[in-house]
C-alpha cells in the first residue's frame, strides 16, 4: 500500500507529541496521539472512583467506555477530554492502567482502524514494534532524564499544577519509563529498523525537519 505511515515511539517527555504534530502539519497528514487514549480511560477511572488495583472492576469498566481520536482531538463517551487527560494524576496513575492486557488490546484495536488506509504518523509507545510493525517509517525519539524532566515541569507549572517541583516530576517520569519499559505486554523499546533521534540539545525544528527529510527522500 502507498499510505505513508511513521511510527514515533520513546519514553515520556522525550518530545514526541510536539515533534509528531509538526510532522503531521508539514506533510498534511493526520497525526495520533495513543497516549491520550490510555490517558482518557485513566481519567475515566478516576472520574469514577474505580479502585485502581481492582483488575475486575477495571475490565467492567472497560466494558462500558469509548474512546475515539478524530480530528486531534479525544474523546470520552463521545465528551471532548483533550485538557483533563493532561492531569498529572492521570500521568501518575496511567501507566498502571496501561499494562492491563485487555486494556491494551482494546486500544490497538482502535489504532489500528484509524490508521487503516490513511497516511498517518502515530506516537507511543509500542506503535513501531507492536501497533504499525509494517509502518514504512520508524523512529525512537529519546532525551536525557534531566531534559525530559525540566521540560514536563515547565508544562505543569503553565497548568498550575500545585505541589510540584523539579525533583518530583522527574521521579515520577522515572517511574512511569520503568513501568512502560518493563511491563509484560508491548513494552517500551526502540523497534530494531527504527531511527534514534535524541533531542537533548535539538531544537524543535529541528527534529521536524530530520524526520521530514528522510520521509520526503532526501
Ligand atoms: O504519550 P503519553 O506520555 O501521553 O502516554 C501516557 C502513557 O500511556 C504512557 O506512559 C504509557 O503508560 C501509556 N502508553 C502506552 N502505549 C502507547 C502510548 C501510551 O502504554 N502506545
Amino acid at each position: 500500500c502507498d499510505n505513508i505511515s511513521i511510527a514515533i515511539d520513546g519514553p515520556a517527555g522525550a518530545g514526541k507529541s510536539t515533534i509528531s504534530k509538526l510532522v503531521a502539519k508539514k506533510l498534511n497528514i493526520e497525526y495520533v496521539d495513543t497516549g491520550a487514549m490510555y490517558r482518557a480511560f485513566t481519567l475515566k477511572l478516576l472520574e469514577e472512583k474505580i479502585d485502581l488495583t481492582d483488575e475486575f472492576k477495571i475490565l467492567e469498566e472497560l466494558k462500558n467506555t469509548s474512546i475515539d481520536f478524530i480530528d486531534g482531538h479525544i474523546y470520552l463517551d463521545s465528551k471532548i477530554v483533550d485538557k483533563q487527560i493532561r492531569d498529572n494524576i492521570v500521568s501518575q496513575n496511567v501507566s498502571n492502567i496501561a499494562k492491563i492486557k485487555e486494556v491494551r488490546e482494546g486500544m490497538i484495536k482502535l489504532q489500528r482502524k484509524i490508521a487503516e488506509g490513511k497516511d498517518i504518523i502515530m506516537d507511543g509507545r509500542d506503535i513501531g514494534t507492536v501497533v504499525l510493525p509494517n509502518a514504512k517509517f520508524k523512529f525512537f525519539i529519546i532525551a536525557s532524564i534531566e531534559e525530559r524532566a525540566k521540560r514536563r515541569y515547565k508544562d505543569l507549572i503553565k497548568k498550575e499544577e500545585k505541589n510540584i517541583s523539579l525533583e518530583k516530576v522527574k521521579k515520577e517520569i522515572e517511574k512511569r519509563d520503568k513501568i512502560d519499559s518493563t511491563r509484560a505486554i508491548a513494552p517500551l523499546k526502540k523497534s530494531v529498523d527504527a531511527i534514534e533521534i535524541d533531542t537533548t540539545n535539538k531544537s524543535v525544528n529541528e527534529c521536524v525537519k530530520l524526520i521530514v527529510d528522510i520521509v520526503e527522500g532526501r
